[in-house]
Formats: C-alpha cells, sequence, structure tokens
C-alpha cells in the first residue's frame, strides 16, 4: 500500500484499487457461467474474460447471433406488461439471470406500483448482484435455488412471504428449460410448477427452438461450453403448456409476440432462435 493509499477511508481504498479475487468466494471465475454469458451477449458488465470469450464464440455460429439474445429480453417486457395488464400483481420469475436494463419488477411497477417480483436462479452471482439492485424495493426478493427443486422453491419461505398462493400469479421461465435435459423430464416439472397455481394465473415460457442441422453446431458448442442448452420443437415448446389457454398469438418465436412495432423485414435463424408464449390458466 502507498502512503497515499494509507490515508484513504478503507471503502475508497477497496473501490480504487481492488484487491484480486474482490469477487464473492462462492463464484468461480475460471469456468463459463449461464448467466454471465447471457449477460455479455446482451452487453452486461457483470461477467469475467472466460464469459465472454464463450459469448463471443457462441454469437458466431448465428449471423447477428446477438439479437437472439436482445429479442428475448424484449419479449419478456412485452409480456410482463401484458401481464400487468390484465391485473397480474405478482410474479415469481425462474431463472431470472443478471439484473440487466428492464427487469420483470420495473416493467410490472410501471402498470402496478406494488407489484411483487420473487426472482429465482442458482447462480450465486445473481443474488449478490440482485441485492444491490433490490435493497431499496420492499416488493421484491432474490432466492438462490436450483428449478429442479420444485418443492424447495415452492416452499421457500421468502418465496411465501412475498407471494400469496391463492392469488393469481405470472410464472416466468425465459430462457431456462432449454437448459434442462431431456433426462430431467423438463415436461413434468413445467407440469409440477403449473399445479401449484390457482385459475387466472398464466405461465410465460420462451426456450431454444430446434431447427434441424441448422441449430445443431450451436447446440454441440452450448453443451461443450456451459454443459446445458437443448433445442426443442415448436410442438414440444407447446407442450409445456398442456392445459393452459393460450393467449394470442399461441406459440411463436419471440419477435412475432405481440411485437410493439413492425415486424423484421427478414426472419432469419437469429429471430426464429427462441420462441414461446403465455397461457392462462383456467
Ligand atoms: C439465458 S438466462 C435467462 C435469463 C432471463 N430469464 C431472460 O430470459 O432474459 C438463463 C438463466 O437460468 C439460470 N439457470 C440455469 N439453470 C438453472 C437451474 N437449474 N436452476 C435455476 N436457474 C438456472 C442461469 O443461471 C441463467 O441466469
Amino acid at each position: 500500500m502507498t502512503q497515499d493509499d494509507a490515508n484513504l477511508h478503507p471503502l475508497a481504498r477497496a473501490i480504487s484499487n481492488p484487491p484480486a479475487g474482490w469477487e464473492p468466494k462462492e463464484i468461480d471465475v475460471s469456468t463459463p457461467s449461464v448467466a454471465r454469458v447471457y449477460d455479455a451477449i446482451l452487453g452486461g458488465k457483470d461477467n469475467f474474460p472466460v464469459d465472454r470469450a464463450v459469448a463471443e464464440e457462441l454469437v458466431a455460429f448465428v449471423p447477428d447471433g446477438r439479437a437472439a439474445a436482445i429479442y428475448n429480453r424484449a419479449v419478456l417486457g412485452r409480456g410482463v406488461r401484458y401481464l400487468a395488464e390484465q391485473g397480474i400483481r405478482q410474479f415469481i420469475d425462474l431463472g431470472s439471470g443478471l439484473p440487466t436494463a428492464r427487469n420483470t419488477h420495473q416493467v410490472a411497477q410501471e402498470i402496478i406500483p406494488d407489484a411483487r417480483v420473487a426472482y429465482v436462479d442458482n447462480d450465486p452471482i445473481v443474488l449478490a448482484h440482485g441485492r444491490a439492485l433490490l435493497a431499496e424495493n420492499q416488493y421484491t426478493t432474490v432466492i438462490t435455488a436450483d428449478v429442479r427443486q420444485p418443492e424447495e422453491i415452492l416452499s421457500h419461505p421468502d418465496l411465501r412471504t412475498l407471494i400469496d398462493f391463492d392469488q393469481p400469479i405470472g410464472l416466468l421461465m425465459l430462457g431456462i428449460i432449454h437448459h434442462l435435459n431431456d433426462d430431467e423430464d423438463p415436461g413434468s416439472l413445467v407440469a409440477r410448477y403449473r399445479s401449484a397455481l390457482v385459475g387466472g394465473s398464466y405461465l410465460f415460457l420462451t426456450h431454444f427452438v430446434d431447427h434441424g442441422e441448422e441449430t445443431e453446431e450451436l447446440q454441440k458448442a452450448l453443451l461443450t461450453d456451459l454443459g446445458t442448452g437443448r433445442f426443442r420443437t415448436m410442438e414440444e415448446i407447446a407442450a409445456y403448456f398442456d392445459g393452459l389457454e393460450l393467449v394470442e398469438p399461441g406459440v411463436v418465436y419471440n419477435p412475432l409476440w405481440r411485437p410493439d412495432g413492425p415486424l423484421p423485414e427478414t426472419i432469419r435463424l437469429t429471430e426464429k432462435m427462441i420462441g414461446g408464449g403465455i397461457g392462462r390458466k383456467p
């Protein structure tokens, strides 16, 4: 430490001169994480060189590959706004990812100022960054849990404090179910979450769309780099909404779900990369 540093307040010293390894201990900066790679693709700052390297590799598989992630954030905004306009006052956002420009609570609270949002993600970096963002928002919480453990999540005390399961809920599963392998039985898992919702609730889900050979190499790269990332057909994605009434226009590619403006002139692979929709529990 220099003499100048020694005169600084300890907090100012830490900020101006962060020691190596400033990251929370539970965060492994040598292995890419799904949340940080997605953040890097979206142009965020909460990622490390290993994440940026994977992000660059993945987006290069598809012309204008970054746009697929941007479309997914955009449809999240349109879908949450739609749900809040239907009177949905509480949301569970499973696999919420790192906070970015417009998060679920910000969109929902523009319409319903006291809308409640429970963010759930299994990556501890989401909790580390989410806490700071949400510190002054009493209607939100961040829970670190694995979506494959529905009983743990559905009975989590922080979730139960914020969310009333006797009232309609907006359940968000955007870009998360494609991180489950077939042998993890994603269909039954989504069904378990659907069963916890009262009538008048909604499931909002998006997922990587299988385009055969066109997406084969990208899927291989995802599995190699991140260990997860499954493309499924539109029929398989539609089956996650079993027993629900699909909101118009049904299960479609992200940019086609209730667009705010004109549709893209051509529908390239990046526009078709992720699709989904919203279903209402009768
Ligand atoms: C592609 S990001 C999607 C973020 C956000 N939902 C969106 O669509 O913009 C996927 C997120 O799911 C999280 N995730 C992956 N597997 C998970 C699991 N088994 N349990 C909980 N979260 C998981 C990752 O950490 C990551 O933050």
